[in-house]
């Protein structure tokens, strides 16, 4: 049996390229040898504020996004969360071998909560996500590194799960890149790269414009001195554009160090700019060509053959816990 991958998004704001880089390139990749499925988790976007005429967008767009950044609907299932009811199942059950000090200690939580207000939805947030994960019982799962926490709760759900009721759940894997796992944000290098950020600058869209994007890079926040080189500590907006650029270009950081080290900033970030512009040109037409009606039925699709599979997999969970049919 091959192993199964699971990752999930969320529909909310614009997609960027930290979510490309730290996770949804493994997503691609890991179709060649894996079972994979993919989600659009839309029932974990509306614990922060949204108005539902938008929301109905961004989640079709978001699948059209995953369509053209190479999820592939014959190799992997591609669904949206809310249209497999198991998913909110599992998070019910799980929710109650969860300690509450477990969830208090959950960073996100802590970080959204002072923003957006609180609310049960995002208390329980991680729970959800955990359910994700284990109602498919999936042995992998790319993400970036600030799902690293989830994930950790994740596998301790796991575990306490089956010492209780037996070995039900793979204890998964967290999968993140070796570069890239925290793409920073262009203005400030000391915070990640995200979607909620009130500055439009400080992050690439997967869907800007070539122009609006050299705009971005030309504007982006370097560090104080003239060379060009690969150092966290001392140059982590430098570090931020390396990192991209080995991404995009394909290329090892040293070797980029090594041409670039004298160049002067202004022309390097010239050069990360037009391979991030050639990297997603593809994307942005593949994009525009992708019709809602067909992206709408892969979704149904995908959604009918996963309630199948949830189904199955719950009615075990079901069975170890005593609420068997008989
Ligand atoms: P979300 O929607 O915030 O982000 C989607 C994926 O992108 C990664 N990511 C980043 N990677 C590198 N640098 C960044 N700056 C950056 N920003 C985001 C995230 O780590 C993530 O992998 N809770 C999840 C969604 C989710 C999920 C799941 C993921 C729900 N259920 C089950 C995996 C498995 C989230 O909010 O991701």
């Amino acid at each position: 049996m091959r192993q199964r991958v699971f990752s999930g998004i969320q529909p909310t704001g614009r997609l960027h390229i930290g979510n490309l880089v730290g996770a949804l390139n493994n997503w691609v990749r890991m179709q060649e040898q894996y079972d994979t499925i993919y989600n659009v988790v839309d029932l974990h976007a509306m614990t922060v504020p949204f108005d539902p005429d938008e929301f109905k967008k961004s989640r079709l767009n978001t699948a059209r996004l995953l369509l053209a950044v190479g999820v592939d609907p014959a190799r992997s299932l591609l669904y949206y969360q809310s249209q497999v009811p198991h998913h909110a199942e599992l998070t019910w059950i799980l929710s109650t071998i969860t300690g509450i000090g477990q969830m208090e200690r959950m960073t996100q939580f802590k970080e959204k909560a002072g923003r957006a207000g609180q609310n049960m939805g995002l208390f329980s947030y991680p729970i959800l996500m955990a359910a994700d994960i284990l109602v498919h019982r999936v042995h992998a799962v790319p993400v970036g590194d600030d799902q690293a926490q989830h994930l950790e709760l994740t596998r301790h759900l796991a575990e306490r799960f089956n010492s209780r009721f037996g070995e039900v759940f793979p204890v998964p894997e967290r999968i993140t890149p070796e570069i890239g796992a925290r793409v920073m944000s262009l203005q400030d290098p000391t915070a990640k790269m995200s979607k909620s950020d009130h500055s439009d600058a400080s992050r690439v869209g997967l869907l800007d414009e070539p122009d609006v994007l050299r705009k971005k890079f030309r504007s982006a926040v370097t560090d104080s001195g003239r060379e060009v080189s690969y150092d966290w500590d001392q140059k982590p907006g430098i570090s931020n554009l390396l990192e991209l650029f080995s991404f995009f270009a394909g290329r090892g950081i040293d070797d980029l160090v090594d041409e670039y080290a004298d160049a002067g900033y202004g022309a390097f970030k010239s050069a990360v700019a037009e391979a991030v512009v050639e990297g997603l040109t593809p994307i942005r037409t593949r994009y525009r060509d992708l019709d809602d009606a067909e992206v709408a039925r892969i979704m149904e699709k995908g959604a009918l053959e996963a309630r199948t599979r949830a189904e199955k997999s719950m009615r075990g969970v079901r069975e170890a816990v005593g609420l068997g049919a008989r």
